[in-house]
């Protein structure tokens, strides 16, 4: 059904396999169709050729998933199992993605169009890492002893003490820009801390989370425990976000989409946690080691084709390096190879979709009629593919729209600024995000100024892009609700209770 291009790696028999067979969905440890017998094309972008077909879901499927993570979470085993055991099949999960490694890889390039090179490197190592730290938790959820602070009778005591306990059923629905890490970003700590789930896969890249619920059934999560289901956002994930059997609700994609989801868990007040948008900030000073901010400042937007939430998508350079920095910029751009994710010599793959290559074609239409340049880029790339060539935008003021709304796209746009002042840190955070930010200089002082005054989540000073299962990540202002990874992620998948004894 694939073809694949000579320049190409070859599939590998597992991956020819899986794609060529309709997948199916894992509900209560069954793999099966949807009820309306539905389901839909996945293409891939590198080609726009439709590459396999998955079920599409509708309110009766989320329903019977729903049903079987309610039962799991009930009756157990899962929920009942030892920390211990729950560790060591966690940890497992991590161990499986990299015995699958390679598959998991070649499905994540063929399905997304990222560059196969990344997602051996990073996409598939991090999601096992991210398994593995989450993991250790399990066996250290433990509560505190707590004096009560006034006696309320005279010779009264106490013995007061809190428990955390997993939430419940958990929603989870997750985008395609990293389609394998965002699934482990939520399943990994829902998992630990004793919760069952129900996973919504992005309908553009459901593939390598398809391939995850398989490796998770080998590691031994229990049927009903883990349920992942495929489909649209509003058939699929709005009922999701809706169902009173739901306890708690995390999402990761558009702000506008956020905003449906909380809407959605008014009902049963379900517990939400959102990871949006950003149009993040990324500062260059007058001293910084351009050597390292140039191609830093280029990678912040760049990679992954500019598809990712934190971005370095609003770049401020100081006006005295201001001409050497975009070109830098420009040149790096100019020698970034675009082709197909699976060829092994891409450095930057197509889009998602074509929806996404409309989008941000849009963007540099509407950033061109106000008057935006193009120092590099700037239009589409060539072939069938959804290729954006990696763009860097002059002459645009902070009010345009291509300054203010996030693209999703590999375009940055580029300011100057003349001083190191208040002035400088309004504008960075003149935004309606604030998910992330960077600054580059070899000041130190400037370095943690900025880093408390920046309105994000996370702050990378001469680094971008840099993540890790044990450092917090999320929002500030319309960014998102909560955090994810660190020790952080574990109070969106635990109640804290307090038990109090009169002694
Ligand atoms: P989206 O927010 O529509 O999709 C993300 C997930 O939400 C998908 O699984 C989708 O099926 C689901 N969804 C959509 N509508 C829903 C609804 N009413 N109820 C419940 N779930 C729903 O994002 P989309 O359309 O793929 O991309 C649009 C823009 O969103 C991008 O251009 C980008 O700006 C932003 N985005 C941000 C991401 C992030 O990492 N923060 C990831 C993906 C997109
Ligand atoms: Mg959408």
């Amino acid at each position: 059904m694939c073809a694949v291009a000579a320049s190409e790696v070859a599939l590998d028999p597992s991956v020819k396999q899986f794609i060529d067979t309709p997948r199916k969905m894992l509900i209560g440890g069954q793999w099966v169709a949807s009820e309306s017998g539905e389901t839909f094309d996945v293409y891939n972008p590198s080609n726009d050729q439709v590459i396999a077909q998955a079920q599409s879901s509708g309110k009766s499927d989320v329903d019977k998933a729903v049903k079987a993570a309610r039962k799991a979470f009930d009756d157990g085993p899962w929920t009942k199992m030892a920390p211990a055991e729950r560790q060591r099949i966690v940890w497992k999960i991590g161990d499986l993605i990299m015995e699958h490694q390679e598959e998991l890889a070649q499905l994540e390039s063929l399905d997304n169009g990222k560059p196969i090179s990344i997602a051996r490197a990073a996409d598939i190592p991090l999601a096992a890492e991210m398994f593995r730290y989450m993991a250790g938790w399990a066996t250290k959820l433990n509560g505190e002893l707590i004096s009560p602070t006034v006696p309320y009778a005279p010779g009264a005591e106490w013995h007061a003490y809190t428990r955390r306990e997993a939430v419940g059923v958990c929603g989870q629905i997750i985008p395609w820009n990293f389609p394998l890490l965002m699934a482990a970003w939520k399943l990994a700590p829902a998992l630990a801390t004793g919760n069952t789930i129900v996973m919504k896969l992005a309908e553009e890249t459901p593939l390598s989370g398809l391939k995850l619920a398989e490796i998770m059934q080998e590691a031994g999560v229990p049927d009903g425990a883990v349920n992942v289901i495929t489909g649209f956002g509003e058939e699929a994930g709005a009922p999701l976000a809706a169902h009173p059997q739901v306890d708690k609700i995390a999402f990761t994609g558009s702000t506008e989409v956020g905003r449906l989801i909380v809407d959605a868990a008014k009902g049963n007040l379900k517990k939400v946690s959102l990871e949006l948008g950003g149009k993040s900030p990324n500062i260059i000073l007058e001293d910084a080691d351009l050597d390292k901010a140039i191609p830093g400042a280029a990678n912040a937007i760049f990679f992954n084709h500019g598809q990712c939430c934190a971005a370095g998508a609003r770049l401020f350079v100081h006006e005295r390096i201001y001409d050497q920095v975009v070109e830098g910029m420009a040149d790096f751009a100019r020698n970034i190879k675009l082709g197909p994710g699976l060829d092994p010599e891409t450095q930057m793959g197509p889009l998602v979709s074509r929806t996404q290559l409309e989008r941000v074609t849009g963007f540099l239409d509407s950033g061109k009629s106000q008057g935006a340049k193009a120092a590099v880029g700037g239009e589409r790339g060539e072939g069938d593919g959804y290729f954006v060539k990696p763009t860097v935008l002059t002459d645009v003021s902070d009010d345009m729209k291509v300054v203010q709304e996030e693209i999703f796209g590999p375009v940055v746009t580029a300011t100057k600024f003349s001083d190191f002042d208040e002035e400088l840190v309004k504008r960075a955070n003149d935004t309606v995000f604030g998910l992330a930010s960077g600054v580059w200089t070899q000041d130190i002082g400037k370095a943690h100024k900025l880093a408390n005054q920046l309105r994000a989540g996370t702050v990378w000073v001469n680094c971008y892009n840099i993540f890790d299962a044990a450092l917090p990540f999320g929002g500030f202002k319309q960014s998102g609700w909560g955090r994810e990874m660190g020790e952080q992620v574990l109070s969106n998948y635990l109640e804290t209770k307090t038990v109090t004894v009169s002694l």
